[in-house]
């Protein structure tokens, strides 16, 4: 195993990044959120128990696992207490091996009202979390940190300034009741602040001294990325490998011996709005739907379903210099007699190879597919590569011939034990212990 492995999402999120870091965790001391919030959605089904984790690091099921929320990650408190009350009460302890940085902004309840009042008006599908107000808040120089829980004074007047801004928008512009009130949301801020306090200290520190192996779980997908991703349909935060240094406040100079895998699923899904190229709208979108339970894991809204796309797929290795991928989700596929994957886009007559940066042009964007044939066989469950089916292994040759990358990993089904390796991951990086 990687001494610093970094699990990015490479399609739009819900890639089953949760999945596959649970069960690569095992290896690994100390594992690290660094961006996004209570958005995120990391499902793992293990020891018969499903849960869905938004906040807290995935690996911090393993009980040898330290977890780190880093300071590059929007913290609504109410959501974490929450998930620590429940992780408690299936007999998992966080005590000792959770650490928040001090310097995570906070999301507020007044974060989660803009967010309903801009998606009213601008409509990108987000998940009402207030994560985008949150990140706005943060850059506009309005934003409480976690740190500032010390203060309880400045904390009041912080408080009451992020009120005024947000009751004056709302009143104003929106023409709708604001019904918070700064001493309201300071009482519940400074109770939750109670119970986490405890785990509240120097993430970044935790990090550089850690002297064993890390692992680097990115939320969303480097097509969610609010500067590489699909602008202005995206998350607030850099949910490609971009986001890792400021995410962590660790220089970028500390990941470059990291091992860097990108998760994406053998075909593609996408929740909220925003081009997708692939996107099949009838019967067999459907299909997908049913067949891969595609039902969002923070809002359960139904996600939109389509082929797999390799012309976004080698554009996230190339924009997360990816060492390889996982592909999740293969089973999925079993039953279908032709799969298609997209190997260009068609913008009125051109053939394309990379994901344009215009959101014009990707609206415009039609798939031009490749049809291979389906395996029609069940791969589910299965982790012996010997069994894999050769059309299924020709998939995934195709997939690593397109994008220039290595598949190191398939999943095979939703649980913990369902995958299988097809390659080693290289321990022989030049810097890696
Ligand atoms: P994440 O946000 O990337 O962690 O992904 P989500 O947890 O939001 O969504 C992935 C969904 O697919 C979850 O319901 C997982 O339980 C499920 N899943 C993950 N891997 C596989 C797989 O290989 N096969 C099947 N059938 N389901 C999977
Ligand atoms: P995980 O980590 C899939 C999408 C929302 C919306 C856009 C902006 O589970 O893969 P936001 O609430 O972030 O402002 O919404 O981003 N989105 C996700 N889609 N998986 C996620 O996380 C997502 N987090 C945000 O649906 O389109
Ligand atoms: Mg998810």
């Amino acid at each position: 195993m990687e001494r610093k492995l970094v699990i990015l999402g490479a399609q739009w999120g819900d890639e089953g990044k949760g999945k596959i870091v649970d069960l690569l965790s095992e290896g690994y001391d100390l594992v690290v959120r660094y961006q996004g919030g209570s958005n995120a959605g990391h499902t793992v089904i293990a020891n018969g128990q499903k849960l869905i984790l938004h906040l807290l690091p995935t690996g911090i099921l393993h009980p040898h696992v330290k977890g780190v929320i880093a300071q590059g990650m929007v913290v609504d408190p109410e959501v974490l207490l929450q998930e620590i009350e429940e992780l408690e009460r299936k007999g998992i302890d966080l005590r000792g091996r959770l650490i928040i940085s001090e310097r995570a902004h906070l999301v507020l309840p007044y974060h989660k009202v803009l967010d309903r009042l801009f998606e009213r008006s601008k409509g990108i599908g987000t998940t009402l979390r207030g994560i985008g107000p949150a990140y706005m808040f943060k850059v506009g120089r309005k934003g409480i940190r976690l740190s500032d829980l010390r203060n309880p004074v400045r904390l009041r007047d912080q408080i009451e300034e992020g009120i005024d801004f947000v009751k004056n928008l709302c009143e104003k512009v929106f023409e709708e009741p604001f019904e918070l009130s700064a001493d309201q949301v300071f009482d519940s801020l400074l109770s939750s602040y109670e119970r986490i306090r405890c785990y509240v200290g120097d993430a970044s520190g935790e990090i550089l001294s850690c002297g064993g192996r890390i692992l680097f779980e990115g939320a969303q997908g480097t097509m969610l990325d609010v500067d590489m991703g699909t602008y202005p349909f995206v998350t607030s935060s850099n949910s490609s490998s971009l986001g890792l240094a400021n995410g962590t406040g660790v220089s970028p100079k500390f990941f470059a011996d990291a091992y860097f895998l990108g998760v994406a699923k053998a075909y593609t899904t996408r929740v909220g709005g925003g081009p997708f190229p692939t996107e099949l709208t009838g019967k067999e979108g459907e299909r997908l739907r049913d067949l891969g339970g595609e039902y969002g894991s923070t809002t359960g809204r139904p996600r939109r379903c389509g082929w797999l796309d390799l012309v976004a797929l080698k554009y996230a290795k190339e924009v997360n210099q990816l060492d390889g991928f996982i592909i999740t989700k293969l089973d999925v596929l079993d039953t279908f007699e032709e799969i298609k994957v997209c190997v260009a886009y068609d913008i009125e007559g051109e053939r394309i190879y990379s994901v344009p940066a215009s959101l014009t042009d990707l609206e415009r964007a039609k798939p031009v597919y490749e049809t291979l044939p389906g395996w029609k066989e069940s791969t589910k469950g299965i982790s012996d590569p010997a069994r894999l089916p050769q059309r299924a292994r020709d998939y995934i040759s195709f997939i690593e011939d397109f994008t220039g990358a290595p598949v190191i990993m398939l999943s095979t089904g939703p649980k913990r034990e369902e995958y299988l390796w097809l390659r080693e991951m290289p321990t022989s990086r030049a810097s890696c212990s």
